[in-house]
């Protein structure tokens, strides 16, 4: 059993070797999925793994709750084959939590952090796990009304779907943005800051029956590839900048899909085709229509404050699919892999 109490947590830090005296006062173990080949969710369980010692440069957090995501998914799958999967590795990329021991860093114990992307769960140990030894750099300080696992929704799905409408979209109140493959956690965040924004959305399911789910849309179109067509033939305004989520597969459609001057960001790839063989670029891309991507592994300090503040500007509580406890993990993969939730899922930790 883990000793998690805040009593060790505010351990005395008086004397020159309180680093260390923190590493003594934690447990020596703790609870973390950890992986070596690939793993369906019935195959994963909670194992008793060191905690991290800490070293300069990196930070002790301990994990409140994380998000889950597609790409770990993946990971746990078949990429966890290849080479450049450090292994044994615990997953996952992203987790909200506090500063444990701030090491040679300008962060405080007890500190809100979160923390994603750059290499977790991948190069190096992620948060699926009660602690996470983190590079500082790639940890963020966070001022927030939200709860833990409100607070665990947002690090790297957020962060994609601000990059890509602010960075990549450059979206302002006044564009029509089409959101392709709407009904995902990514979707859900898009449509949410879009419309906080004041856009009109229009937004695509490829399932009749979650049509419902976009109910926060100025329109919910059922996607059955050929979108082009089906927005000519209505009565919606043209649209100037579109999210794909679908990704290759439908490109080409996604690009005839926006008027002159518009702008196409591929972010997602939902239909499963990472590239596109015999994409040419001279006929492919309509005159006069922008293409761009965005890549989430670059998250920075500012971006990460700007939006959990445009959450609590606009009132904003991100929206969550299903919150499982740790010890459950094991069925939150399950119900992630057999697609029963819809929207993001967070695992509490602690
Ligand atoms: N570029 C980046 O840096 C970045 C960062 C994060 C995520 N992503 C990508 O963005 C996408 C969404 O990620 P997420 O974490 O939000 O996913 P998610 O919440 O795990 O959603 C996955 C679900 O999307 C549904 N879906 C909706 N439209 C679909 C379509 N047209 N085809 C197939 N499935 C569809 C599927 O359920 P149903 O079939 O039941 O509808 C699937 O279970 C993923 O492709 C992910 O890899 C990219």
């Amino acid at each position: 059993m883990i000793n998690s109490g805040s009593s060790l947590f505010f351990a005395d830090m008086t004397s020159a070797s309180a680093p260390d005296r923190i590493q003594e006062s934690l447990p020596p173990a703790m609870k973390a999925v950890v992986l070596t080949e690939p793993s369906p969710a019935e195959k994963i369980r909670l194992t008793d793994y060191p905690v991290p010692k800490v070293r300069l440069g990196w930070v002790l957090v301990r994990v409140k709750a994380f998000g889950l995501n597609h790409s770990e998914q993946l990971l746990r799958l078949s990429e966890i084959q290849t080479d450049y999967i450090q292994k044994p590795i615990i997953p996952g990329i992203e987790c909200a939590g506090e500063i444990i021991d701030p090491s040679d860093s300008t962060f405080v114990r007890g500190q809100k952090v979160v923390a994603l992307m750059g290499g977790m769960g991948r190069s190096f140990n992620g948060s699926y796990a009660q602690y996470s030894l983190l590079p500082a750099h790639h940890v963020f300080p966070v001022l927030t009304r939200l709860s833990w696992e409100e607070t665990a929704a947002v690090p790297e799905t957020y962060f994609t779907a601000w990059g890509s409408l602010f960075e990549c979209l450059r979206l302002k109140a006044e564009d029509v943005l089409l959101i392709r493959g709407a009904t995902c956690a990514l979707g859900y965040a898009a449509l949410q800051l879009a419309k906080a924004l004041g856009c009109k959305v229009i937004a695509t399911t490829h399932r009749r029956e979650k049509i419902h789910l976009l109910k926060n849309a100025d329109a919910a179109v059922l996607d059955d590839g050929s979108l082009t067509k089906k927005l000519q033939a209505s009565a919606f305004p043209p649209i100037t900048k579109a999210l794909d989520l679908v990704g290759s597969r439908y490109l080409k459609d996604t690009l005839t899909a926006v008027a002159k001057g518009g702008i196409v960001c591929s972010t997602g790839i939902l239909g499963g085709i990472y590239s596109l063989n015999g994409f040419d670029p001279i006929k492919d891309i309509p005159n006069g229509v922008y293409l761009t991507g965005f890549f989430s592994n670059y998250p920075t300090a500012q971006t990460m404050a700007d939006i959990y503040s445009f959450l609590d500007h606009h009132n904003l509580t991100p929206s969550i699919g299903a919150v499982y406890p740790f010890s459950h993990i094991a069925q939150a993969l399950y119900d992630m892999d057999s697609h029963k939730i819809d929207g993001k899922i967070v695992i509490r930790v602690n």
